[in-house]
């Protein structure tokens, strides 16, 4: 007969190991291959809130995707926010689409949108109730991917209402492995508005993760959110961004200037662009923003590398966290990008290249201004910008003609 004795050191050693699960546990990184870059896609919430989860509405976007020509542009996803379940489980504790919203249910739109070549994308929360008071997936990961893998999802946000106290990491990383489990790709955006620093943590949980507030249509929401990107940006990279929330161009709100400037420092911050209008009514000024292929670019640039802010001299003011600053430079895979915004009034700025990090000293490059298209040759960049522009210069490294 084998006699076990528990000895203290024994039981120590246990109770160590149990302790040793969760650094392990840490460790894990998603691994999901998806977003690469920064998705592209729509999002219902800034459009109707609760009045616009439904079949009528994808579907709607979806067909603007391909109609207005923003499918060709990059524009994938189809997402639902908020409200498009009904308010309880069914008696086997699964999620129910609402019937007068979805109709048919939710897999033959994933379906339509799929045949579309497009991307689907669904709303959930880590709580027992979303904000808006639907069923939240707390206790029910596991069934709740598979039921999203079931009906076809390749996105899915995922909020932080009506959580139990804590950090919230854990509910994010069970959801983690759950969408693993499903085994069915699904990109991961966590939307906890930037609690407990998760972009710390960000990236070995999800694809992207929210790291602000709820985004506003007014400048100084933008401005701020904004700026408080700056402040993380290098704690993002391919397959996990920081989250700057949906876009509010064609919402009113925001003058040309400031769209302009909203859209093209989302695309500078490697923030998913999440459009968040109506399509069918978008004004052309703000189409013409969302199309424009160039700032796209930077924001799809396969290095994944986010813009920050730089001071170009010793007579510029320091960066101020919370209040947006007028230099901004990231590497590109083929050059190096510089942003130079009225952050207050209207105002003319330039600067030397040879003052900005990342150009290697002086030199004279070639450059392309990327919201109007002026392309030059030289030593510096200027602009005369009014209140809330931008200018954005891609400066060719390639062709540094001092080296
Ligand atoms: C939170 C999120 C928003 C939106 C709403 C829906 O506020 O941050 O983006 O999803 O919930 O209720």
């Amino acid at each position: 007969m084998i006699q076990v004795f528990y000895t203290l050191p024994l039981l120590l050693a246990i109770a160590n190991s149990v302790t040793y699960a969760s650094p392990v546990e840490l460790k894990r990184r998603l691994d999901n291959g998806l977003g690469k870059t920064p998705a592209l896609g729509w999002n219902s919430w800034n459009v109707g809130q609760c009045s616009a989860a439904t079949a009528t509405s994808a579907l709607a976007a979806a067909n603007s995707f391909l109609t207005l020509g923003l499918k060709d542009l990059g524009y994938t996803y189809i997402n639902i926010d908020d409200c498009w379940s009904l308010k309880s489980r069914n008696s086997s504790g699964f999620i129910v689409p609402d019937p007068t919203k979805w109709p048919n249910g939710i897999k033959a739109v994933a379906d339509e949108i799929h045949s579309m070549g497009l991307k689907f994308g669904l709303y959930g929360c880590s709580g027992t109730q979303t904000c808006a008071g639907f069923p939240g997936s707390l206790g029910y990961e596991a069934r709740d991917a598979a039921t999203l893998a079931e009906w076809g999802v390749d996105y899915w946000k995922y909020d932080n209402c009506n959580t139990p106290s804590g950090n919230s990491s854990g509910r994010f990383m069970t959801m983690r492995d759950a969408l693993e489990g499903a085994r069915r790709p699904i990109l991961y955006s966590l939307c906890q508005w930037g609690r407990d620093s998760v972009w710390t943590w960000g990236k070995t949980v999800g694809n992207s993760w929210r790291m602000s507030g709820d985004i506003e249509v007014k400048w100084a929401s933008v401005a701020s959110i904004a700026s408080q990107a700056a402040d993380i940006s290098s704690l993002a990279g391919p397959g996990g961004f920081n989250d700057l929330d949906m876009m509010e161009i064609g919402n009113g709100g925001l003058n040309p200037a400031e769209e302009r400037t909203h859209f093209a420092l989302w695309c500078l911050a490697k923030s998913p662009i999440i459009l968040g209008t109506d399509l069918t009514k978008i004004p052309a000024s703000s189409l013409q923003i969302i199309k424009n292929k160039a700032l796209l670019s930077i924001s799809q640039d396969p290095l994944g590398k986010a813009a920050t802010t730089f001071i170009p001299d010793s007579t510029s003011p320091v960066p101020v966290s919370g209040k947006l600053y007028p230099y901004w430079t990231g590497h590109l895979s083929d050059g190096v990008v510089v942003a130079l915004i009225a952050v207050d009034s209207a105002v003319n700025l330039s600067v030397k290249f040879a003052d900005v990090p990342g150009l290697g000293g002086a030199g004279s490059y070639k450059w392309k201004e990327l919201v109007n298209g002026t392309t030059g040759y030289g030593t510096s960049v200027k602009a005369s910008l009014e209140a809330h522009d931008i200018a954005v210069f891609k400066v060719m490294t390639g062709e540094n003609h001092n080296g």
